[in-house]
C-alpha cells in the first residue's frame, strides 16, 4: 500500500490529568509525552502529536485504531483495511499552559474532549478549553468520559448527565459522549469510530501558496556529532494550505532577530531547502494540509533546537504574511462563567496566541475596544487574524479575551 496522507487533525482538550495523553495512547499505541521531564512530572509541557489509522477488521463490530491492532494485524490475524488516517495533537491541561493549546489548536478540524468521570463537571480547564474551541471555530467534538473503571455505575451516569448539562444549549450539544477507560482499553473502539466520524475530511487546496504553521522545532543530532554528519534543523507542524515538495526552497518567518541599526524590521527571514518530509515516521514526497508533518531542512540545527522556531510560518519565499513586533487588536471579552475580569491596563503582561505562535507581550494602550500590545518576540500573521489573549488574573493564567488584528 502506498503512502496515505492524514486527511484531518483532531486535538485533545480537557482538564489537567483527565487522561488526555492516556486516551491518545490507547487510540494510537504511541505515548506522545516523550520528554523524560514530562514523563517524570506526568504533566504535558509541550504539544505532542502522532497519527492514527482507523481500520475495518473482519468480525469487529466497530472500526479499530492502531492502538487496538495486534502488531499491525486484525484480531483474527488478517490485514486491516484502512478507513481513515487522522493526526492527533495532544495538549497540556495545566492552567498556565492553556495558551500552548490555543497555538496548536489553531489548525485543528475537531476536538477530543477528555473528562474525568471521578470529578464534577466542568472542571476549570474543561470550561476554558471549551470556550477556546468555540473562538477558534472548531465545530466538531467527541467527549471521552474517561476513568469509568474508577466509579460505580450510578456515579458514571450522574457524571454523564453533568456532561450533557454542560454541553446543553451550546454548539456542542449533540456531540457524542463515550464512556471509556484509557487504562483498561474499555470502549476505545467505539471512541475510535466516533473520532473518524466527527473529524471532517479536508479536501486540500493544493493550488494556493504553501503555508505551514510550525508547532515544534528540533536539533536531532546527539551531542558530539561530527560536523560532516550533522543533520539540519527539523520543523514539525501542519500545512494550512498549499503543498511543499521535497527539494523546495522555503522561507521561514519571522526568522532571526538581528541588530541592524536603521533596518526596516529587526527580523531577517530564514531561507532553507527541504531535504526530507515525514509523517509520523513515514517518508513522503510532499507535505499537504490535514496532517502533522516533519520537514528536514538544511538549516543550522542550532537555530531549530528546543522549539526555537515554534510559532513560525513556512512557505514559498516572498509569499508569507507580514511580521509584527506590536499588534493593534480590536478586543472582545470572552463569555466566561463566574466573575468578570477587570479590563486590560497599560504595562500588564499578557500571553498572545495568534496563528501558530504564542508570545508574551506588554499592553501599551487600551482605548475603547482597541488594545496595542508590544510583543517580546515577533509573529507573522495576516491582517484580520484572530488572537487569543491569556491574562494573569488573581495569580492564575486565564484565557480572557480575544481580538482581531487591525494593524
Ligand atoms: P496533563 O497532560 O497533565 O493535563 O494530563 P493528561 O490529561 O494527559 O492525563 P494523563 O493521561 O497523563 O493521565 C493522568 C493520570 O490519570 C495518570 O496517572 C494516568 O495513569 C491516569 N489515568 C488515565 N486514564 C485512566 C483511566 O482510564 N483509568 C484510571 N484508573 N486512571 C487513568
Ligand atoms: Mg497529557
Ligand atoms: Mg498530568
Amino acid at each position: 500500500m502506498g503512502f496515505v496522507y492524514p486527511d484531518g487533525i483532531i486535538s485533545t482538550a480537557g482538564h489537567v490529568d483527565a487522561g488526555k495523553t492516556s486516551v491518545v495512547y490507547a487510540l494510537s499505541g504511541v505515548w506522545v509525552a516523550r520528554h523524560s521531564e514530562e514523563v517524570k512530572k506526568a504533566m504535558t509541557i509541550k504539544l505532542g502529536y502522532t497519527q492514527i489509522g482507523i481500520y475495518d477488521c473482519p468480525g469487529s463490530e466497530y472500526p479499530l485504531s492502531d492502538g487496538l491492532l495486534d502488531k499491525g494485524r486484525c484480531p483474527d490475524g488478517s490485514e486491516p483495511k484502512l478507513l481513515r488516517k487522522i493526526s492527533i495533537v495532544d495538549v497540556p491541561g495545566h492552567e498556565v499552559l492553556i495558551a500552548t493549546m490555543v497555538s496548536g489548536a489553531a489548525a485543528v478540524d475537531a476536538a477530543l474532549m477528555v473528562i474525568d468521570a471521578t470529578m464534577p463537571v466542568p472542571q476549570p480547564q474543561t470550561a476554558e478549553h471549551f470556550a477556546v474551541l468555540d473562538i477558534i471555530g472548531v465545530k466538531n467534538m467527541v467527549v471521552a468520559q474517561n476513568k469509568i473503571d474508577l466509579v460505580p455505575k450510578e456515579k458514571a451516569v450522574e457524571n454523564y448527565n453533568q456532561i450533557r448539562k454542560f454541553l446543553s444549549g451550546t454548539w456542542a450539544q449533540n456531540s457524542p459522549v463515550v464512556p471509556v477507560s484509557a487504562l483498561h482499553r474499555v470502549n476505545i473502539d467505539v471512541l475510535a469510530s466516533y473520532v473518524a466520524k466527527i473529524t471532517p475530511k479536508r479536501e486540500p487546496d493544493l493550488s494556493k501558496p504553501a503555508r505551514m504553521a510550525v508547532l515544534r522545532s528540533f536539533n536531532v543530532n546527539p551531542p558530539g556529532t561530527p560536523a560532516d554528519k550533522l543533520r539540519g534543523g527539523v520543523l514539525g507542524g501542519t500545512l494550512l494550505q498549499g503543498a511543499i515538495k521535497l527539494g523546495d526552497e522555503v522561507e521561514i518567518r519571522p526568522g532571526l532577530k538581528i541588530d541592524r541599526p536603521g533596518a526596516k524590521s529587526p527580523y531577517q527571514p530564514l531561507l532553507t531547502k527541504v531535504v526530507g518530509i515525514e509523517y509520523g515516521g513515514e517518508k513522503a514526497e510532499e507535505a499537504r494540509p490535514g496532517g502533522l508533518v516533519g520537514l528536514m531542512t538544511t538549516l543550522d540545527p542550532a537555530l531549530a533546537k528546543a522549539d526555537a522556531l515554534a510559532g513560525s510560518v513556512v512557505g514559498k519565499p516572498g509569499t508569507l504574511p507580514p511580521v509584527w513586533t506590536s499588534l493593534e487588536l480590536e478586543v472582545r471579552e470572552l463569555p466566561r462563567m463566574g466573575e468578570k475580569a477587570e479590563p486590560m491596563k497599560p504595562n500588564e503582561v499578557v500571553l498572545v496566541s495568534i496563528g501558530a505562535a504564542t508570545v508574551f507581550g506588554v499592553v501599551q494602550s487600551v482605548k475603547k475596544d482597541t488594545a496595542v500590545i508590544a510583543l517580546r518576540k515577533a509573529v507573522s500573521a495576516e491582517q484580520g487574524a484572530k488572537a487569543v489573549i491569556t491574562r494573569q488574573i488573581r495569580n492564575r493564567w486565564i484565557v480572557s479575551n480575544y481580538g482581531v488584528l487591525k494593524g
